[in-house]
């Protein structure tokens, strides 16, 4: 299978692919997704084999607004719709509960026609896409392309990111293309994404909600909307071996380049002097530095990508997935990273960072 790239003149085929019950690479303000009709089991079936994701990860679904949440969702909390006011469409999912399914409907889906590209069964979430959870992700995409398709196809999207489990997340078609060529019909090219990382996901199912995982809507703003918020200890920090996290996403290795990271956290002028020092003057060891640092690595032998200014955070959350994908396209064996606080958006980098390094940090 050739993979196209599509544009905003290929809106009708783009919705077509989803309508029959294919996968196609679309752009979100957050990452590029890997999206199908999420109400098409055997679409979204082909989500995992394509991602090569473990079947218990489930998915979150892309709607149009919060009216399409009762379609979906019961008991749901005033909460969410107060965030919905505030975020959507933005870069935040919620976690909710799933409708209860009507033994007819139940057996509809089990009794569907499994082997057929085109669905026509009943209109309710299959359990391929909770993994079997009672709760499900909601997210109201801002992607003007994303939504057109959400809204020409005139269903819920599926989407994980659209990389192959593991890797770091697309933030450009180019990098959907890296992971899917050859695997998908199409990726919808919709530039380069504005957030760079993930959405915030935030549990409303349980008191107080819980930040399950950190991403363009920052916690403070979240507190404004529901008063407290628990961060969830998956956060912030390795589980231990009998701990479960409340995302099951969260326990995968992430994000992660080919080489080893170790991110360096603390005083940024202190980290990038610490790197300096421990650096092999070899090409083996290749540096992800704030841009004001460059400077002290002209003689490194290996690649010295920048993430941005210190002080600039939502910059990089935009640069910080291309630059752990470009360290894949050289042969480096180590990978030293500057990491921001935990400040802002600075969480949600600081998040995706540690995890690619596999919480080896050093912290000056
Ligand atoms: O920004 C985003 O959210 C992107 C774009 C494409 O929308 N999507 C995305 O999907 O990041 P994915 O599948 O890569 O990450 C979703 C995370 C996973 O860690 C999954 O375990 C968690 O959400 N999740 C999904 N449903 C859940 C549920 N019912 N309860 C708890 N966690 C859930
Ligand atoms: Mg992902």
């Amino acid at each position: 299978m050739k993979t196209e790239l599509l544009n905003f003149n290929h809106l009708i085929r783009a919705a077509e692919i989803i309508q029959e019950g294919g996968l196609l690479g679309i752009p979100t303000e957050t990452v590029y997704g890997l999206g199908a009709d999420g109400l098409n089991p055997v679409a979204v079936r082909s989500i995992f084999q394509a991602k090569g994701r473990p079947q218990d990860n489930p998915l979150i679904l892309h709607i149009w607004s919060a009216n399409w949440l009762e379609r979906y969702c019961e008991d749901i909390p005033d909460a969410a719709y107060r965030l919905a006011e505030r975020f959507w469409p933005g870069p935040l999912t919620m976690i909710l509960k799933c409708k209860k399914r009507t033994p007819q409907e139940l057996e509809a889906l089990r009794t569907g026609p499994v082997c057929s590209r085109t669905h026509f069964g009943p209109r309710i979430i299959p359990d391929v896409v909770t993994a079997g959870l009672d709760t499900v992700g909601m997210r109201c995409p801002a992607h003007p392309l994303c939504r057109m398709i959400i809204q020409m196809a005139q269903t819920p999207i599926a989407a994980p990111s659209g990389n192959t489990s593991g890797r770091p997340s697309p933030t450009t078609a180019q990098h959907m293309l890296e992971d899917m060529d050859g695997k998908i019909p199409a990726i919808l090219d919709g530039g380069p994404c504005e957030v760079g990382v993930e959405s915030t996901i935030i549990d409303l199912t349980c008191t107080p909600p819980r930040l399950l995982r950190p991403g363009g809507v920052i916690p403070e703003q979240l507190e404004e909307v529901l008063g407290r918020v628990k961060v969830d200890p998956a956060v912030t920090r390795q589980l231990g071996k009998g701990e479960k996290p409340r995302a099951p996403g969260m326990k995968y290795r992430h994000y992660a380049p080919k080489a080893p990271v170790t991110a360096v956290k603390g005083d940024p002028e202190r980290g990038a002097a610490y790197i300096r020092e421990h650096l092999s003057h070899t090409r083996w060891d290749g540096v992800i530095c704030f841009e004001e640092f460059l400077p002290l690595f002209v003689q490194a032998a290996g690649p010295v990508l920048s993430l941005g200014p210190a002080a600039d955070q939502a910059e990089q959350a935009r640069r910080l997935f291309d630059a752990l994908r470009a360290m894949d396209t050289t042969d480096v064996k180590h990978i030293w990273a500057q990491c921001p606080n935990d400040s802002g958006i600075g969480l949600a980098v600081a998040n995706r960072l540690n995890k690619a390094a596999g919480f080896h940090i050093v912290e000056v």
